[in-house]
């Protein structure tokens, strides 16, 4: 399985997002298209940077009743991405939902993939706030197994928590990791963080990258950096 770099762009608009992706001068990285840049521009910015020729992670993070994620994945299927989500708390039923809608078109469908727990998320705000009996590690195991059952290929979780997933859902089972920062970086928002080189001695499948490549004074370096340092 080819693992990969995928740059979160993070940005408000088009222009902004084209200006970044023109760094890379032809090379067409994996980049994620999260809720601010959907929000904004619409789906024809998704279709725009597929038909350029980028791999896309279309990062909605669907969480609804089964019926309207499955409508809402039937609808996502013809932006023709390569990985879409939801969030595993959504429960069995709404994955099998989402997988249902996904699979509804002719062709191959996009990777399903459930976020576990959010990686800006730490042990006390799962105790304190989400009122989650169990240990983070715990939390994200039943959810990634949940996943699996559900027919999902794979999960959002932090690598610290990658070894873990493998081990318990099989080594095919994806794992694609945010919170990724280098060793002298700063963590903002974000509270499971990890290296690129960390992500990739731990099983990483993907790793996600937004700010300590979309912030740097050269972006194309520190996405190089990251290529260098999880793939080799
Ligand atoms: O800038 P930074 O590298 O922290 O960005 C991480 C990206 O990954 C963001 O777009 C965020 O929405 C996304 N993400 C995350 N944690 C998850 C799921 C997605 O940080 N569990």
């Amino acid at each position: 399985m080819a693992k990969d770099v995928i740059i979160a762009c993070d940005f408000p608009d088009a222009a902004a997002t084209y200006g970044f992706l023109g760094k890379f001068k032809g090379r067409k990285p994996f980049v994620k298209i999260g809720m601010e840049l959907f929000y904004s521009e619409g789906p024809d910015i998704v279709r725009k940077i597929k038909d350029s020729g980028h791999g896309i992670f279309l990062d909605l993070k669907l969480h609804d009743i089964p019926n309207t994620v499955r409508g809402g994945m039937r609808s996502l299927l013809s932006l023709g991405v390569d990985m879409v989500n939801v969030h595993a708390s959504g429960g069995s039923a709404m994955m099998e939902a989402a997988v249902e809608g996904l699979s509804s078109g002719s062709g191959e469908r996009p990777l399903l993939i459930a976020v576990t727990v959010l990686t800006s998320t730490d042990a006390a705000r799962l105790k304190n706030e989400a009122l989650v009996g169990e240990s983070l590690e715990t939390t994200v195991a039943h959810y990634a197994s949940l996943a699996a059952r559900s027919g999902l290929d794979g999960v959002v979780c932090s690598p610290l928590e990658a070894k873990r997933v493998k081990e318990i859902c099989g080594e095919s089972f994806l794992t694609v990791t945010p919170g990724i920062r280098f060793a002298d970086g700063a963590a903002d928002d974000q509270k499971r963080i990890a290296t690129p080189a960390f992500a990739k001695e731990n099983g990483s499948d993907y790793i996600v990258v937004g700010r300590a490549v979309t912030a740097a004074a050269d972006p194309v370096a520190a996405y190089e950096r990251c290529i260098a340092d999880f793939i080799g």
